[in-house]
């Protein structure tokens, strides 16, 4: 299980003691969720806020682009240190065109889905993926409640993946816990994004550990 804390639940004010610590807690990956005030109704960080951190946290930079324009802003986002870049296929038109577009520049893709997207939408693009996101929550906001259709959408990605022996991640984003991180785990995911779940909690190291062991 890789397990992606999602800092749009941190202290940015220790943006990097606050990585420091829920990598040394075991997590693998950081989730770095950023959105425009266009393509969702909130603002949070561009490539300049987490660009200091690489380097001094040993992580996967996983980012989550909540914005009008990837295509535009890709070159930016993987200078500053993205391992994988997602982008939201509401976003784009030509979806192949910035699936190219991040490849060309050396970086891990992923298409990131809202909750009321079909899935199928996806299969043309499937075999071309690194990581599939399913949100789980309208995305925008940190500390939602978790809606159950991401487990079919979540299953669909597995069957398919275990059929076609495609290599994307599965991974999902929005209200997880440990309840609704077990369903997830039953339905085939790989990537669980939790924010509230781990940074509100009192021993952030027993909570990622539960994670990782599920
Ligand atoms: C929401 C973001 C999520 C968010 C999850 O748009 O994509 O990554 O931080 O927060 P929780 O885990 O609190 O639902
Ligand atoms: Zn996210």
């Amino acid at each position: 299980m890789i397990v992606a804390p999602s800092l749009l639940a941190c202290d940015f004010s220790n943006l990097e003691k606050e990585a420091r610590e829920v990598v040394d807690c075991g997590a693998q990956f950081l989730h770095i969720d950023v959105m425009d005030g266009h393509f969702v109704p909130n603002i949070t960080l561009g490539p300049v806020i987490y660009k200091n951190l690489k380097g001094k946290v040993d992580a996967v930079f996983d980012v989550h682009l909540m914005i009008s324009d990837p295509k535009f802003y890709a070159k930016a986002f993987i200078d500053a240190g993205a391992d994988y870049l997602t982008f939201h296929y509401e976003a784009v038109e030509d979806v192949k065109d910035v699936i190219n577009h991040i490849k060309s520049l050396g970086c891990k893709v992923g298409i990131s889905i809202k909750p009321n997207t079909k899935v199928e939408v996806l299969d043309e693009y499937l075999s071309l993926l690194d990581l599939v996101l399913v949100m789980s929550v309208e995305p925008g906001f940190g500390g939602q409640k978790f809606i159950p259709s991401a487990l079919e959408k979540i299953k669909y990605l597995s069957d398919k993946k275990k059929k076609n022996n495609y290599k994307y991640l599965i991974e999902v984003d929005g209200g997880i816990n440990d309840e609704t991180a077990k369903q997830c785990v039953n339905a085939g995911v790989e990537v669980l994004v939790a924010g509230t779940y781990i940074f509100a909690s009192k021993d952030r190291s027993k909570t990622i550990e539960g994670l990782l062991n599920l």
